[in-house]
């Protein structure tokens, strides 16, 4: 099964796909969490990476199907995966439409997770993150069991350096505006579902069960 998780940034992308992912035991895919993993490394891509990050800019494409196109290629992958934040632009989803084509596998759905904007920075600036795994979480709708701790591993929970709020206008704001026209792209492919993301998790997660078990 090959799903994209789409939604803009705090819509609950991240949190929906480590569910499906452990139900469905495909591997998760998120362009922004390798770009964390990057930077936190120090490595060339993290580098390159970070700059456009902290703007709340997108990551070059060259860059970002790249960095795609290698993991896609992995062996875990052959059984299925859930891309979550990739694509963005519509040249990154002609490239994948073409990466699928060369290893003769085709998208099942796109679900998009749907979560009007004015509750979207109430998300992100109550959002905290693991270090560690990345799981999030939130002070007020998602708080881990120990205030401030990870329930996986004990780490102490941080907030991302893009959801400080002078990150965050700008993220929304180029996310807005990217987004629409992919929406229009694979809604005439007719592989796009909407599901409503701005209900509790769990009753989101059985949304898109519904789906893919359909
Ligand atoms: P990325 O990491 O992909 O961030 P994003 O798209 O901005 O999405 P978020 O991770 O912020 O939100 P989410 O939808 O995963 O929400 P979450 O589940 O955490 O990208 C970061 C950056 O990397 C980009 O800005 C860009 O620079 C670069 N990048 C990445 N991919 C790229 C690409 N393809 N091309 C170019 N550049 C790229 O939830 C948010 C909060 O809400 C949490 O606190 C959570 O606990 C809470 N929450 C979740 N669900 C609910 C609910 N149902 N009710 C109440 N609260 C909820
Ligand atoms: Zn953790």
């Amino acid at each position: 099964m090959n799903l994209l998780l789409m939604g803009l940034p705090g819509a609950g992308k991240g949190t929906q796909a480590e569910k499906i992912t452990e139900k469905y035991n495909i591997p998760h895919i998120s362009t922004g969490d390798m770009f964390r993993s990057a930077i936190k490394e120090g490595t060339e891509l993290g580098k390159k990476a970070k700059s456009f990050m902290d703007q709340g800019a997108l990551v070059p494409d060259e860059v970002t199907i790249g960095i795609v196109k290698e993991r896609l290629s992995k062996a875990d992958c052959a059984n299925g995966f859930l891309l979550d934040g990739f694509p963005r632009t519509i040249a990154q989803a002609e490239a994948l439409q073409a990466l699928l084509k060369d290893i003769d596998q085709a998208i099942d759905y796109v679900i998009h997770v749907n979560v009007p904007e004015e509750k979207l920075v109430e998300r992100l600036s109550g959002r905290r993150i693991c270090p560690a795994c990345g799981r999030a979480y939130h002070v007020i709708y998602n708080p881990p069991k120990n205030e401030g701790i990870c329930d996986k591993d004990g780490q102490a929970l941080i907030q991302r350096d893009d959801d400080k709020p002078e990150t965050v206008k700008n993220r929304l704001a180029v996310n807005i505006e990217q987004q629409k026209p992919l929406l229009d792209f694979y809604e005439d492919k007719g592989y796009l579902v909407t599901i409503d993301g701005d209900q509790e998790i769990n009753k989101v997660f059985q949304d898109i069960q519904t789906i893919i078990e359909k």
